[in-house]
């Protein structure tokens, strides 16, 4: 294994996790015997202050010959006021595009040492989550015009909502295979009640599964249906399938019941095995730089990456049995702290997940100089493996 990985760490609380993320790779590498070349490259808020662009030719040149990218976050309010097509986020809408990444998979997994940091009742809670939300990626409103003129005296916008059959018909099938390696059942998220990109959307999901995937359970839900079921029993989901924004809104809700948005990784993938793996966390201007975010989502985006681009199965689990050891043990970031655990800053967290990568010896050597947990995790994990 040679893998060639472009690193972009971007802005806010992306160079923290991404950093943590990239001490879990190393020894992975040093475990497992593997050569990781990393390349950083600029992307963002941070680009857009020393280059003028939020995508330097040079970082989408790297991220095409890549054979994947690690991403962290884009965006802060410093650059909110930028014209649309200039704002940082759009680094990440045009790397998708160009890189053909029209999958987006969010593992939407609840640890069982969490459940009581999650904000759904307890007894809600306490059934556990374990979804996977298929996001379709380069289609549709966020890809559409955006225009704002004046008509009548007054500023009208207007954003262009478009699917074609193909580009349904290609998420639909990832939806459908991710099913058949879980336990075979698909909602399809729609607002086919209002709009017109909803109906085919639907009509095309119908006829893929007809045709091509009969064993398959799908179900179709309503958008607002889903938000609400999200909350009540969250247990009832195994793959999720929406188009592009309703995926967004829906998996930044989906994600929080599980404790928190620092714990999901997520996987943006096209037809072959390049794709950007990056948390789900944002750029959380409002934590940067004080070395409290929680690296969790970055770390596991990285055992995304081992499994999806590069079929390292071993390796994969090596880092979700670190991140379950250190949550059994009762170490936390802020956002998932509880009584009796013992909180760790970013770096920490990274440095105890790393070291339980390594070996017992070199996490009992880390987990010495912290103070001790005084009751553990309230639910041991069962199993580690197989955990996304
Ligand atoms: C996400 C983010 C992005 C999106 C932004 C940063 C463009 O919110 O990946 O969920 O809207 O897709
Ligand atoms: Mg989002």
């Amino acid at each position: 294994m040679n893998a060639k990985i472009v690193v972009i760490k971007g802005d806010g609380i992306g160079p923290e996790t991404v950093s943590e993320a990239m001490r879990a790779l190393a020894v992975i590498g040093k475990r497992f015997g593997h050569t990781f070349h990393l390349q950083e490259y600029e992307a963002g808020g941070c680009a857009i202050d020393h280059s003028g662009s939020c995508l330097p030719d040079d970082t989408l040149a790297a991220c095409l010959v890549a054979d994947c990218v690690l991403f962290g976050a884009v965006g802060g309010p410093k650059w909110d006021s930028l014209p649309q097509h200039l704002v940082p986020e759009r680094a990440l809408l045009t790397m998708r595009d160009k890189m053909g990444l029209y999958a987006n998979l969010r593992p939407i997994k609840m640890f069982p040492q969490l459940y009581h940091a999650s904000p759904l009742l307890p007894q809600v809670a306490a059934q556990g989550i374990d979804l996977m939300l298929v996001r379709e990626l380069t289609g549709g409103i966020y890809f559409g015009s955006h225009d704002i003129v004046l008509r009548g005296g007054q500023s009208v916008a207007s954003d262009l909502m478009s699917y074609s059959e193909s580009e349904i018909e290609r998420i639909a099938r990832t939806a459908f295979e991710m099913a058949k390696k879980r336990h075979g059942r698909v909602v399809s998220v729609d607002k086919s009640d209002v709009l017109s990109c909803s109906r085919l959307w639907k009509e095309v999901v119908h006829r893929i599964a007809r045709d091509e995937y009969p064993s398959i359970q799908l179900t179709d839900m309503l958008a607002d249906s889903i938000a609400m079921q999200l909350m009540r029993n969250p247990w009832q989901f195994d793959v999720v399938l929406t188009e592009n924004m309703l995926g967004d809104v829906l998996s930044g809700e989906a994600c929080m019941l599980t404790g928190s948005i620092g714990m999901i990784p997520s996987a943006s993938l096209g037809d072959g095995t390049v794709g950007i793996y990056e948390p789900i966390h944002g750029s959380a201007p409002d934590i940067a730089d004080q070395n409290i975010a929680n690296p969790i989502g970055a770390i596991l985006s990285i055992a995304m990456m081992l499994r999806s681009s590069f079929g390292l199965l071993s390796e994969a689990e090596a880092i979700e049995t670190g991140v379950n050891r250190v949550l059994d043990d009762g170490y936390r970031t802020v956002d998932i702290m509880s009584a009796g655990c013992v909180p760790v800053s970013c770096s920490k967290m990274g440095e105890l997940i790393a070291g339980a990568i390594l070996s017992s010896q070199m996490y009992r050597k880390i987990a010495r100089t912290l103070p001790q947990p005084s009751v553990q995790g309230s639910k041991k994990s069962k199993k580690a493996a197989d955990f996304f």
